[in-house]
């Protein structure tokens, strides 16, 4: 992975042996075989990510951007096998594990292959080994759940919007994962936070359906996005003279 970014958000999981996924309605055998997968995924993360795929298969694709050794890879093929749809999770990734492609020597195709056919959902699983970028210009499919989880730079995430918004049926489900990441912040702030409809985070995922966003929405996000708050309430609140603010206190 990138080592000039500090990658905290989500705990780090050690690498062991992925049990098979015997029973794959059964979200605590989806759940054992995530956590043996190393890389980074809270708990609710993985839940989410197993319901949502599960929900949203019978209506279309299902693209990863950022698989890495494929443990949020396992959680989505999961729930397309649970679903009975018969679609596949689409997973791109240059699997050379820099987030800023400066290149760290790493590959991670290898480990992410052993992973999901350790797990026994390969059948589903489709891994595409290029860059997002390249990857959008030859995908056609209608995507049903798009999860981001590549370059986390402003720029980098920007541009999987751009590339990737426009294959999204209506109602899909867009997530991105590490949302409290700057870059990512920002992305959400300008195109997500009152731009789209149902707008929830489950830890460091936030999650939207590709739909306008309804007045409800607009509200939420002035409670929900980090960046309303530091962009005008706090500016605001600083331009209140100290006598007044001193009066409030007392
Ligand atoms: C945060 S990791 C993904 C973690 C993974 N979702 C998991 O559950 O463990 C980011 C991944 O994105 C890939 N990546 C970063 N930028 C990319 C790009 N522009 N195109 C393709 N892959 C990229 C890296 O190789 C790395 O494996």
């Amino acid at each position: 992975m990138n080592d000039n970014i500090q990658y905290e958000p989500a705990p780090w999981s050690e690498q062991r042996q992925v049990p098979r996924i015997r029973e794959p309605k059964d979200i605590t055998q989806v759940r054992t075989a995530v956590d043996a997968v190393s890389g980074w995924l809270f708990p609710e993360e993985v839940d989410f990510l197993y319901n949502t795929a599960r929900e949203r298969a019978p209506f279309g694709a299902i693209v990863e951007l950022g698989s890495f050794r494929g443990k949020s890879t396992v959680a989505l093929a999961s729930g397309i096998i649970a679903s009975g749809a018969g679609t596949t999770v689409t997973a791109v990734d240059t699997f050379e594990g820099s987030a800023n492609l400066e290149g760290l020597g790493l590959d991670t195709f290898g480990e992410f292959r052993a992973n999901v056919e350790s797990a026994g959902v390969a059948d589903v699983v489709r891994p595409l080994r290029a860059l997002t970028g390249d990857a959008a210009r030859s995908f056609d499919a209608p995507i049903s759940m798009l999860f981001v989880d590549a370059d986390h730079s402003y720029e980098g995430v920007s541009a999987d919007f751009r590339n990737w918004f426009p294959k999204l049926m209506p109602n899909a489900v867009i997530a991105f994962h590490d949302s409290t990441w700057e870059g990512v912040e920002r992305l959400l702030h300008e195109s997500v936070y009152g731009h789209l409809r149902d707008v929830r985070r489950h830890e460091t995922i936030c999650a939207a359906r590709c739909a306008p966003a309804r007045l409800g929405d607009q509200l939420r996000a002035w409670r929900d996005d980090p960046l309303r708050g530091k962009n005008t309430i706090r500016p605001l609140l600083r331009r209140i003279p100290a006598p007044i603010k001193r009066l409030v206190k007392h």
